[in-house]
Formats: structure tokens, C-alpha cells, sequence
């Protein structure tokens, strides 16, 4: 893997792998590096999770972390973000990790001489979000198939939605959706999108998203009711199966997509997420830095999985 922009940007084998390894990596496996690897992180839009996670995982696994800031940077008189990548690599870094509010932003980057990591394009893509997701998900279940899970909320603005109903869909999961006529996305079919009442008794994930306010032309009048008529309320969770997880990419906005008393119930995995972010992060820059490395990688799969 020398890139990674998109889900599709991953077999089925490597997604195993990258869990696999993320999860030794939470129980304490080490790597060292045998070389020194320079990382970028350049985050064009606002972020906590992605941006830290990224920042600790890279000092967890001994990597030399340039520090950048947009604001401070070039950036400011103009540079693009092509002359910036293309200025990194001339300085010898090997990978960026790159937030920018443009979808795709990285096709005019691919052919640098450094790995990319997509840590959020737009409304496009969020690969490492949805690889810890899919982390959080076979830690509870162990499979993905015949799982039914259930996406609600701002499903047309979120790059989160549009990176794990690809690649659940891909791993044998049903997924549904549950959203507001506005925030539909109509690159579904419209039998995908069942009613909130269904989704809660039915679904073996809940998974919530953030109304995406930013990316809005107008503000929706819909906020009002929003929690009533589409959040996970009290209510609402009471009627949930009984083994049934609920999972939030955050940041949320409590009391509109979750009533706050449920963002750490016994149900909830949202922090789950954000630690399982972390070594899922180790395990991308892992795989991205020793692509050329015989025998780093992690190719020893033995796990059922990989057998199928
Ligand atoms: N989930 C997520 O991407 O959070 P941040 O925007 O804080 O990185």
C-alpha cells in the first residue's frame, strides 16, 4: 500500500491485516523502525481525533514528526497545496497525512515520492476513520457478515457514511440508512433508507453522525426537531437489541444526534472508537512506510478470515 486515499485503495486481505495489526498493537506490540521516516501532518481543516491520534500514533512508532501548522505555513501567501507536498518531498519526508475541505484532493499529488493518508477529503472519503470503525466492529462481533448495521443522520454531507457503507457492503454487512428527506443521498436506493423505528429495533449498529452544520448552505430549520425525530434518545435506546452497539465518529452534538446520558452508556463504543483510532493509525503509517521493506509487513495471516 503506498497510498491511501479511499477504502478502494484496500483488498479485503489488507483490511483484515490492518485490524489484525492494530490489534496487537493495542496489546502492547512494539515496532522499531530501521530507518529514520519523516511524517507531515498538514490538516487544512478543523480536527481533534484524526489530528492527535495521527500525532501520537507517529510517536508511539519513533517516526521524526515535522511540525506544521496551516496557519503559520506558506499556505498563507498563497502556496498550494501541490507546491507544499512537492516542497516536503524535496525535503526527503517520506509521508503526509493530509485534511483538506477539496474532494480528491489528492489525485494531483499521487505521483510525489511520498506516501499520502487521506485523513478526510470534503464530503468525500475518510479511509482511517472507517478503518477504525470497521476495528471497532469485528472487536465486538468478529465478523462483518450478516451483520446489520444502520447509518443515521447527515448521510449526503458525510465522507464517514460514504467510506464505511462501501466497504461494509464489500465485507458482507447490510447496511441501511436513516436520514432527513435533505440530507438523503440519492446515490443510494431509496429501499435503503428504512424509518427510525425499524433501524432501532433491528439494527445490530447504530451508527450516528454529526450534522455536518459547516457544510450546509443554509441553516435547516429541521435542527429544532432533529433529536426528536432522528436522535438516539432514552427512548429510543431502550428499545435496541440487547447485544446492539452505538457508534458516533464525533464530534458530537449532544442532545441532538444522542441524548448525553447515552454518549458513555454501557452501549456506547464512541471512546472505543477514538482509542481503537490511535492504533489503527500505527498500523497505516506501519504499512505505508515499509511498503518497500520484504517482509514488514504484516503477511503471515493465519486467522480465519483469511482463509475464506
Ligand atoms: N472523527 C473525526 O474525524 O474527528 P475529527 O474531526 O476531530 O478529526
Amino acid at each position: 500500500m503506498r497510498h491511501l486515499r479511499t477504502m478502494d485503495d484496500l483488498s479485503d486481505r489488507e483490511i483484515f491485516s490492518l485490524i489484525e495489526e492494530a490489534l496487537e498493537f493495542q496489546q502492547g506490540k512494539s515496532w522499531v523502525p530501521n530507518e529514520q521516516y519523516f511524517v507531515t501532518n498538514l490538516f487544512y481543516e478543523s480536527s481533534t481525533r484524526t489530528k492527535c491520534s495521527f500525532e501520537v500514533a507517529e510517536r508511539k512508532l519513533g517516526l521524526s514528526v515535522l511540525p506544521f501548522e496551516v496557519s503559520t505555513s506558506s499556505v498563507n501567501k498563497g502556496e498550494s497545496l501541490y507546491d507544499t507536498a512537492k516542497t516536503l518531498e524535496s525535503l526527503g519526508v517520506h509521508a503526509l497525512v493530509i485534511r483538506h475541505p477539496e474532494e480528491e484532493f489528492f489525485q494531483p499529488l499521487q505521483n510525489l515520492n511520498l506516501s499520502i493518508i487521506n485523513g478526510g477529503d470534503g464530503c468525500g472519503h475518510h479511509p482511517t476513520q472507517s478503518l477504525l470503525d470497521l476495528m471497532t466492529i469485528y472487536q465486538e462481533y468478529g465478523k462483518f457478515e450478516g451483520l446489520q448495521i444502520t447509518i443515521i443522520g447527515d448521510i449526503r454531507h458525510s465522507r464517514v457514511a460514504r467510506s464505511n457503507t462501501a466497504v461494509l457492503k464489500r465485507l458482507g454487512a447490510n447496511v441501511k440508512f436513516v436520514a432527513p428527506e435533505e440530507w438523503k443521498d440519492s446515490s443510494y436506493e431509496e429501499q435503503d433508507y428504512i424509518t427510525m423505528e425499524e433501524a432501532i429495533k433491528t439494527s445490530d449498529v447504530v451508527m450516528l453522525l454529526r450534522i455536518q452544520h459547516e457544510r450546509h448552505e443554509k441553516k435547516n430549520e429541521l435542527i429544532e426537531l432533529y433529536h426528536q425525530q432522528y436522535g438516539l434518545t432514552l427512548e429510543r435506546e431502550k428499545q435496541m437489541k440487547p447485544t446492539s452497539i452505538i457508534m458516533h465518529p464525533a464530534p458530537i452534538n449532544r442532545g441532538v444526534e444522542i441524548a448525553t446520558e447515552l454518549v458513555e452508556c454501557k452501549r456506547s463504543r464512541i471512546f472505543k472508537q477514538m482509542e481503537n483510532g490511535l492504533y489503527m493509525r500505527m498500523a497505516v503509517l506501519k504499512r505505508v512506510l515499509t511498503k518497500n521493506e520484504g517482509g514488514t509487513n504484516n503477511d503471515n495471516i493465519t486467522k480465519e478470515w483469511e482463509m475464506a
